[in-house]
């Protein structure tokens, strides 16, 4: 059986943990390095207790370390700014890479540093950058060296957002996108705002008065649709591990016939499903796999909701990140990823 020697970067972070638990159920990607930062030294066990004893023994490698001959794939899952350096390393060194990162979904460097409020290090790079939004990219996921994955907010809006944005249904002028997520979000470093006392029980907005992704989420709405689009996005943060939730507010003429052309788009999707019209998704239901669930309610003559769910750790990263993965070595699409939520 075919097998791509792969590393993980960012192995101990939470989308990182996801993708071994992804690959090493993989038939086709062996894991061949793990990289880490302020853990690296210990054994892959000592820092990520859930793992099972193959990978556990496994030693983390400081981010300096060369990549073993033949690793083909490298999946860097490592904040955004540290992530540019092991992505050119990784592609100098002739292997192809998944980006988790921000470092690499923007097409012009100036965008970059308006969004991220830095100099883009390696401007050069952002032509060959394919956005991996594995549903509308597939052509060009299939011949990268090079995968900006999308971030999970704006997987989560674009999915259900791009079907009507391509119809040219709805009014592109300002939509609103009020959008919830699990604290894994945030990752998996030490947050005073993130602490227990400080989380549980509440709800915030945060991000204003532009959140990162807004940028990413209209770049993409207009490269992808053809047609510029303007979002009020606001994201909260909820007291719930994983699971994301963006409520779009959308308006335009004959809502009526909307949901039929969310049903049409994805009918032959496996990780987009949209659901029965009135039907609304919940974080529940997708938690641990890599769907998007898709709901669609006509709220007025001109109005509707649209609302789109997904774990954030999965279809909004490191299961999005494996399905290119697969796209790109000519794979089964939904190798590893078949799983259904869990549940409850
Ligand atoms: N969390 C999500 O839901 C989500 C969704 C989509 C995209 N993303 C993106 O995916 C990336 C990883 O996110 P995450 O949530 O997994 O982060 P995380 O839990 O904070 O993990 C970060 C990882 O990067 C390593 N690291 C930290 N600083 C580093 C540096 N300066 N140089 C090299 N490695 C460093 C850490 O290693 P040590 O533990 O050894 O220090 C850890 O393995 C981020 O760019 C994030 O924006 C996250």
């Amino acid at each position: 059986m075919k097998q791509i020697s792969t590393a993980i970067l960012g192995a101990t972070g939470y989308t990182g943990s996801e993708l071994i638990r992804l690959l090493d159920a993989h038939p086709h990607f062996a894991i061949a390095h793990l990289g880490a930062h302020s853990q690296a030294g210990k054994l892959a066990g000592e820092v990520l207790p859930g793992l099972a004893k193959n990978i556990a023994n496994m030693p983390l490698l400081a981010s300096d370390t060369p990549l073993a001959d033949g690793i083909e794939l490298v999946l860097t899952a490592l904040p955004h700014g540290a992530a540019a350096a092991s992505v050119k390393k990784a592609l100098d060194a002739g292997c192809r890479v998944v980006d988790l990162s921000a470092d690499f979904r923007h097409q012009s460097a100036a965008t970059y540093a308006e969004a991220y409020g830095q100099a883009h290090p390696f401007p050069e790079l952002l032509n060959d950058a394919i956005f991996g939004l594995s549903e509308y990219a597939r052509a060009d996921i299939a011949d990268a060296q090079l995968i900006a994955n999308p971030g999970c907010y704006p997987t989560c809006t674009l999915l259900p957002l791009l079907p009507l944005l391509k119809a040219g249904v709805i009014d592109t002028s300002r939509i609103i996108v009020d959008a919830k997520s699990g604290t894994s979000g945030a990752g998996r470093s030490a947050k005073t705002d993130l602490l227990y006392c400080e989380i549980n029980e509440g709800v915030r907005a945060y991000g204003l008065p532009r959140h990162r992704h807004a940028w990413e989420m209209e770049e993409w709405g207009e490269a992808f649709s053809g047609n510029p689009i303007s979002v009020q996005f606001v994201p909260h943060i909820l007291p719930m591990t994983r699971g994301m939730l963006a409520t779009l507010h959308v308006s335009g003429e004959n809502p009526d016939n909307w949901h039929q052309l969310l049903a049409e788009a994805y009918a032959d999707e496996p990780f987009v499903q949209v659901l029965a019209e009135g039907s609304l998704p919940s974080s529940k239901a997708v938690n641990g796999s890599n769907r998007c669930d898709i709901g669609l309610c006509v709220t007025g003559k001109n109005s509707a909701v649209v609302v789109g769910c997904l774990d954030n750790l999965l279809k909004g990263a490191a299961g999005q990140a494996v399905q290119n993965a697969n796209i790109m070595f000519g794979f089964n699409e939904t190798l590893a990823l078949s799983a259904h939520a869990v549940w409850p």
